[in-house]
């Protein structure tokens, strides 16, 4: 299986060593995780990047770590994975993003998430991917919308992982079908 893609400005790869450092900064940047229930430690970074190599190495593919052609900056990950928790839609294959904030709003999401998901069509064979976030995060909800996918509201869904009145529980879900 292809261990890396490359577009018009990304080499999307597996991950180096090299990654942790930035990644742990990037996730420890309130506006990259103004969406997600915490910011991470350096340890859950780290512990990410752990699962984001088990999973390739599982499935033979994964959330690729992302870096700019022109000068090899590494500049967060886009790329797939198999949501482990139960909810309606699962079993299903995740396309997903999160770039550091100063790579934000040049298309860079997009570019990558749409060869991924040629990939997994066309090289994977996969028949659908999903994408889900909180209703709030409009960003990633436009990504979703520009690769094609579409959003039906009785999809919506409650992150079991979070507690029951917590305000990021409620979830949206994007479909794209091969
Ligand atoms: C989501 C994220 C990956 C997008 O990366 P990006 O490279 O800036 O995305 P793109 O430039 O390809 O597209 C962003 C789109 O959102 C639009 N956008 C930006 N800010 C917006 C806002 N406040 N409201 C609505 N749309 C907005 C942009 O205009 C662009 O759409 P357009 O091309 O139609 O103009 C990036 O913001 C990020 O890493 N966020 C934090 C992590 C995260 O939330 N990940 C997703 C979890 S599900």
């Amino acid at each position: 299986m292809q261990s890396s893609l490359q577009t018009d400005r990304l080499l999307l790869r597996r991950w180096r060593e090299s990654d942790r450092l930035l990644f742990q900064r990037m996730n420890a940047d309130p506006r990259v995780m103004e969406f997600f229930p915490a910011l991470l430690s350096s340890a859950e970074s780290d512990a990410l990047v752990d699962r984001a190599q088990a999973h390739f190495d599982r499935h033979g593919y994964g959330p690729f770590a992302a870096e700019l052609l022109e000068n090899q900056a590494f500049i967060g990950f886009i790329g797939l994975s198999i949501p482990n928790f139960g909810a309606p839609f699962i079993p299903a294959v995740e396309v997903g993003w999160r770039l550091a904030f100063e790579y934000w709003g040049q298309g860079l999401a997009t570019e990558g998430a749409r060869a991924v998901s040629r990939y997994a069509f066309s090289e994977l064979s996969l028949d659908s991917l999903v994408s889900f976030t909180v209703p709030g995060n409009l960003r990633s909800r436009r990504v979703m919308e520009k690769i094609g996918m579409t959003h039906d509201p009785h999809d919506d869904f409650d992150h079991p992982r979070l507690p029951d009145a917590h305000p990021l529980r409620r979830h949206v879900l994007y479909r794209l079908k091969r």
